[in-house]
């Protein structure tokens, strides 16, 4: 049985720690949430657009993707934090398979500016506060690369596999 690995990034941090935890995890896929609408905005704009997108709840479509389930014992998603929440393209993501996450045992992480505010509320009210095993938060503005974050990763996922429940 593997992990699956599944996250959404739009300027490619939660991308870099996606990709070291699939690293740490020999059995383990990938899986990257893309928007239908993947055309590349400047950044303002983005912040704005998903911004509002964030705050009134609309969705955001995101491309279909084909998952096994049978295969996993356990699922890891991770995404940016958006105006303290989870960004609607990985709610969809939940919104689209809440069947098989309630199922199986889920991991989350996220990567923020400075706060991660109402992100893991916002995915417990979904798949159940007491269903979430552990949890990683990037911060950038501590400052610190992939490199400096990667023990801490490996904490992570070190408690996953010994199913030691933990929160930061
Ligand atoms: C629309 C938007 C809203 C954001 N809101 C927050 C926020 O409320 N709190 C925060 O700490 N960071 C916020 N950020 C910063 C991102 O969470 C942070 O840059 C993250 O590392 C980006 O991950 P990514 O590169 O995987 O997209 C926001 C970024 C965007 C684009």
């Amino acid at each position: 049985m593997k992990t699956l690995i599944v996250y959404f990034s739009y300027s490619q941090n939660t991308k870099a720690i996606a990709e070291y935890i699939h690293d740490l995890i020999p059995k383990s896929d990938l899986i990257r949430i893309e928007l239908k609408d993947d055309r590349k905005l400047s950044k303002w704009y983005a912040m704005i657009k998903y911004g509002f997108n964030t705050i009134f709840k609309r969705k955001m479509p995101i491309k279909k993707v084909e998952i096994d389930w049978a295969e996993y014992e356990r699922v890891i998603i991770g995404s940016p934090v958006w105006v303290g929440n989870a960004p609607p393209p990985l709610l969809s993501f939940i919104e689209s398979y809440e069947f098989n996450l309630l199922t199986l045992p889920v991991s989350v992480f996220c990567s923020c500016g400075s706060d991660p505010g109402n992100y893991f509320n916002e995915i417990g009210k979904r798949i159940g506060n007491e269903k979430v095993e552990n949890r990683f938060v990037y911060i950038e503005s501590a400052g610190k690369g992939l490199e400096e974050v990667k023990s801490d990763l490996e904490g992570f996922v070190f408690r996953m596999k010994k199913g030691v429940r933990f929160s930061m």
